[in-house]
């Protein structure tokens, strides 16, 4: 049931997932049900691609929407895309569209799914409308500098202040001038309080299984924060988060991050408004 084999039509929009391996992929049991609940007419299938232009090329006769891209072939992305989104530069490209002239727009959204599950945190702790972007008005800082620090830096840069702390200085400094930020070693970041209120986002593994007791910051420290976010999943709760909670700040979990980037990658192929068809539906049951 889950690729909706009957309800494949000439006017099917084709989606997929690119990589290698493929097999594991969960979002083939993302897209196809949603795209069921909410009747799009569209497929999702995981492809298993050696070469992405090649793929391309092969499959540019059908009526595909986009594909997303995964390991190995984000790279890839970026040569095989007519058009590529200024953050996906930086980020890779982790999404691909083709436009109404047939052009293939590479991009990343990937960072989206931290900042509006992390704008959403503080909204319902705050107790702000949505509107009002409370994100803009603080001072977002982030721990860790490699693939999942980048994206949550420029996701930040979108919003306003931002701050990069990273236990090897040199890659915060470079990060933080990409994002027209601050750096400052993480071991600096204990003392480092400018103001309150501050929003914090561990993008390292410290505190992952099997390590569930480190954490990035010490309890003390936290108390100068409002909302911590926290990358891992697993545990869904970490060190970092339980105290951040003792300490009073509101906290968002990995998890949130992967649930938001789907809606937005939903989104993005359909042009559907994901969250709020979905809200609608479960309104209309009641
Ligand atoms: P990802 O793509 O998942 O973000 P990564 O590119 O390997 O993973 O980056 C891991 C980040 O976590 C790096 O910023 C790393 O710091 P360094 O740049 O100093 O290597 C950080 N990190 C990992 N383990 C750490 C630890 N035990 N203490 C401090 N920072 C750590």
């Amino acid at each position: 049931d889950l690729y909706n084999f009957r309800l494949i039509g000439p006017n099917t929009k084709v989606h997929g997932v690119i990589g290698n391996p493929i097999s594991h992929s969960k979002s083939p049991h993302v897209y196809n049900p949603a795209f069921k609940f909410v009747g799009f007419d569209g497929i999702y299938l995981p492809f298993l691609v050696d070469s992405v232009s090649r793929f391309l090329h092969t499959f540019s006769s059908l009526d595909f929407v986009g594909y997303s891209y995964t390991i190995p072939h984000k790279e890839d992305g970026l040569r095989c895309c007519d058009e590529v989104d200024p953050i996906a530069k930086e980020l890779l490209v982790a999404m691909i569209k083709r436009l109404q002239d047939g052009k293939l727009l590479g991009y990343n959204v990937d960072y989206l799914g931290a900042i509006t599950a992390i704008e959403k945190g503080l909204t319902e702790s705050i107790g702000r409308s949505k509107s009002s972007s409370p994100l803009s008005e603080r001072l977002f800082v982030v721990i860790g500098a490699g693939g999942a620090g980048k994206a949550l830096a420029y996701g930040a840069k979108v919003k306003g202040a931002r701050v990069v702390a990273n236990r090897t200085y040199a890659k915060a400094k470079e990060l933080a001038e990409k994002v027209g930020g601050e750096a400052i070693v993480l071991s600096d970041l204990e003392k480092f309080h400018p103001e309150e209120g501050m929003v914090l986002a561990n993008t390292t593994s410290i505190g992952m299984k099997p390590n569930i007791d480190h954490t990035p910051l010490p309890k003390e420290a936290l108390k100068h924060y409002c909302l911590v976010f926290d990358a891992i999943y697993t545990p869904k709760s970490t060190r970092l988060l339980q105290e951040a909670q003792e300490a009073g700040a509101a906290v968002v979990y990995g998890t949130e991050m992967f649930i938001n980037q789907a809606f937005v990658q939903f989104e993005n192929f359909t042009n559907l408004p994901g969250m709020y068809q979905r809200k609608k539906r479960h309104s209309n049951k009641k």
